[in-house]
């Protein structure tokens, strides 16, 4: 059944390009899965990410966009190599703890999940993942309030089979039965 935003049914509901808030609702309307995006070395960090999105085959690209403000953001200008972990459905708790403003920092962030060392480059992956890449940084793009890391992937495994993590009407879900198709 279709179901619209009337003209009546409030003015934060309707789509405006100058109000945050409006934007937020328009854009969520678009379900993403949802990945940690990782850096290692002597002070790694994690940070939730639902903006990654694939773009090449040859060469191998993806990117993501990364907030001005995050510490990621930092990290990411510096990091010679970067992890993408694609989050199971029971992943949740741990796409909340790496968007927490609050989580410890540095090695000890990761004491709280499990991970292990990408086989390339080191970096942290999320233990359960569907999927893992390592990257290394291809391009970078003014994004306004983000930046746009275009990465080239250096690995890229497919793990798991099971229910995806979503990110939908701002809220997380659970892709249930991933491998049926709509008629
Ligand atoms: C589902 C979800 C998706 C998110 N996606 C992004 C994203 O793509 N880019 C981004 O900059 N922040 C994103 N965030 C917000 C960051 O995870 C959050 O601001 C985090 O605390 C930043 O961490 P840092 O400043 O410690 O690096 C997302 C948060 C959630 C819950």
């Amino acid at each position: 059944m279709e179901r619209r935003y009337e003209a009546d049914a409030g003015p934060d509901l309707l789509s405006n390009v100058d109000d945050a808030r409006a934007l937020r609702h328009a854009f969520a309307t678009f379900a993403t899965g949802v990945t940690v995006v990782t850096v290692g070395g002597d002070n790694p960090h994690g940070m939730t990410a639902n903006s990654f999105t694939t773009v090449s085959l040859d060469p191998p690209l993806a990117l993501i966009c990364v907030g001005r403000n995050t510490i990621m953001h930092t990290c990411l200008l510096d990091a010679p190599a970067f992890g993408v972990s694609v989050l199971a459905a029971e992943h949740a708790p741990v796409a909340r703890y790496f968007s927490d403003a609050d989580r410890p920092m540095g090695a000890e962030q990761f004491q709280a999940v499990e991970w292990l060392p990408g086989p390339r480059t080191g970096v942290p992956l999320i233990a359960g993942a569907l999927a893992w890449f390592e990257c290394v940084p291809w391009q970078q793009y003014d994004g306004g309030d983000h930046t746009i890391f275009v990465s080239r992937l250096v690995t890229a495994e497919r793990r798991f089979e099971t229910d995806g993590l979503l990110f939908h009407f701002g809220a997380l879900a659970r892709s249930d039965q991933p491998r049926r198709t709509l008629p």
